[in-house]
Order: structure tokens, then C-alpha cells, then sequence
């Protein structure tokens, strides 16, 4: 009985040693609240330009209403996270699915996964820290769903850096302004990137209009709303995701391309 306690005690010792450990992966949630918006259209694009640059990505996707990023991935996967998490695969390196592009993981989620039974217990906590834990990955892309439910709630709180992709849409606003007054008691920052939007400039006025609102109301007056940038609207970028191809790539010097990187470059000055 002691050594089954003792062993116990040592499971629950390496599991605070090996969450404590300091890794090299940087995690970013990609939200909106808003449905639609092009969240996966950036994520996935993102990882492209990230990998580009060197950077080794892996990209979870964390929409369980609907996966999409393999479809942009262009993958079929037969294994999922959700496996990992259930107890069917036990090697947390089974779960990481190589991709067409080089530098680039996908973590492939499921659609309509039954998450209450499992509300409680942490499961996309521990999946997070069991990926970061690796230390294989320089960055960790996270594509949640629509909405602000529990799971995604879950991917906001593990995630020191929370990119809210929006439109100039009073109602995509309404929403980042919800998601800015969740999380602006407990989280430094919000990354805020426009889609759908034509210059940087109404992005960057927009920004200061939500900033001044959030004054107005009180929010937290330490929390910082960081502006990233904005993409125009474009037909290649919907033709692209329709034929699971990313814009980025197949057209590189595109406008939207262009305003992308410019996206990722001020990205990579906020993260932490
Ligand atoms: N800048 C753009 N110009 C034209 N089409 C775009 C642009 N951004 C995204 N799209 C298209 O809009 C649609 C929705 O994009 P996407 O799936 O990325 O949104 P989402 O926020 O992930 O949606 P969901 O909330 O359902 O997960 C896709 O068909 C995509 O190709
Ligand atoms: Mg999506």
C-alpha cells in the first residue's frame, strides 16, 4: 500500500515538475467570438509564414463545432487529439501529424466532441502543457471556434497570447469587446488583428475607438489592446481556402500576403 502511495506521489510530483519546466513554445489562441470571421483562414496562413521564417509550428485545431484546419491542411487525419485525451493513444508524439509543408504540425481536433462529460477535469489544459512540455515546437497556433463557450474559455485562460481576428462589423466589434471585458481582469493583453478590412488605417482608428470605450467603462486600466494590423478582403483568399490551398503561398505577393506577414511580424514583438 506505501509503495502504492509513495508511487502515486511520484506521478503527481512529475507531473508539477514537468508542467513547471520552462520550454521554448510560445502558444497563441486564435478567437473571435464572432463566427466566420477568418480565424482559420489565419491561422492556418500564419503557420505558413511563421514556418517560412524558420520558426517550428504546430497548429491545433481547436474548433470542436467544426475542424476545419485540416481541410485547409488538406489532410484527412485518421488520428486526432481527442484519442490522446480519451486514453487510446498514449504517445503524446502519435497525435503530431506531419503536414505538406515543411515546419508545420497539425494537432487535428474533431468535430462535436461530447465536452461536458470532461468539463472539469482540465483535459485541454493538460493537452497544452503535455505538447509545450515536448519543447519541439518554437510556436503553438491554437484555432478555436465561434463564440466564447467553456473550451474555449479553457484555450484563453493557458494562453499568455490571445489573438482576436475581427471585421469592422458592428457585431464581429460587439463581440471582441465581450471577449476584451472577460479577460482584461485576469490577462495582460489582447492581440487584435482586422480582416476583411482595407487599410490599416481604419484598423489602427477602430482600435483607439474600442480603447476609449473600454476607458469609458473602466476596464482594467493595466490591460493593453495591441493592434496588429488588418487584411483586405480578397478573392483569392476565398478561392485558395476552397481548393484547401493557403493564399500565402500560392500567392505570395498578393496585397493581402503583404498585409499578413506584416500581421505576423508585429506578432512576434508581443508574444511572450
Ligand atoms: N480576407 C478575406 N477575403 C475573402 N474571403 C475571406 C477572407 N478571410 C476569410 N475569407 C473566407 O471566409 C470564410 C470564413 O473564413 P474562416 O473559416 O477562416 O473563418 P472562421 O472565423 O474560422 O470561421 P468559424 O467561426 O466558422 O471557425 C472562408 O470561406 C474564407 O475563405
Ligand atoms: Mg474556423
Amino acid at each position: 500500500m506505501f509503495n502504492n502511495i509513495s508511487s502515486q506521489a511520484k506521478n503527481l510530483m512529475n507531473l508539477a515538475t514537468r508542467h513547471k519546466k520552462d520550454t521554448k513554445t510560445k502558444v497563441i489562441t486564435v478567437t473571435s467570438g464572432k463566427g466566420g470571421v477568418g480565424k482559420s483562414t489565419f491561422t492556418a496562413n500564419i503557420s505558413y509564414i511563421l514556418a517560412n521564417m524558420g520558426y517550428k509550428v504546430a497548429v491545433l485545431d481547436a474548433d470542436i463545432g467544426l475542424a476545419n484546419m485540416q481541410v485547409l491542411f488538406n489532410t484527412k487525419p485518421e488520428i486526432t487529439f481527442f484519442d490522446y485525451l480519451d486514453g487510446k493513444i498514449d504517445d503524446i508524439n502519435d497525435i503530431l501529424l506531419d503536414t505538406s509543408y515543411p515546419n508545420i504540425t497539425l494537432i487535428a481536433g474533431k468535430s462535436g466532441y461530447e465536452y461536458s462529460n470532461k468539463a472539469s477535469s482540465f483535459v485541454f489544459t493538460q493537452i497544452v502543457e503535455d505538447i509545450k512540455a515536448l519543447d519541439k515546437f518554437d510556436i503553438l497556433l491554437i484555432d478555436t471556434g465561434a463564440g466564447l463557450n467553456e473550451y474555449v474559455k479553457e484555450f484563453l485562460d493557458i494562453s499568455p497570447n490571445i489573438l482576436a481576428v475581427t471585421t469592422t462589423d458592428p457585431s464581429a466589434l460587439t463581440d471582441v469587446y465581450a471577449l476584451m471585458k472577460m479577460i482584461s481582469s485576469y490577462k495582460e493583453s489582447l492581440l487584435l488583428a482586422f480582416n476583411h478590412t482595407k487599410s490599416y488605417q481604419i484598423g489602427a482608428t477602430i482600435t483607439e475607438s474600442v480603447k476609449n470605450l473600454a476607458q469609458k467603462n473602466r476596464l482594467n486600466s493595466n490591460f493593453m489592446l495591441k493592434y496588429l494590423g488588418n487584411v483586405s478582403m480578397s478573392q483569392n483568399i476565398a478561392t485558395t481556402g476552397r481548393l484547401r490551398k493557403l493564399f500565402v503561398k500560392e500567392f505570395g505577393d498578393d496585397q493581402t500576403s503583404v498585409e499578413l506577414k506584416f500581421v505576423v511580424e508585429n506578432l512576434l514583438n508581443y508574444i511572450r
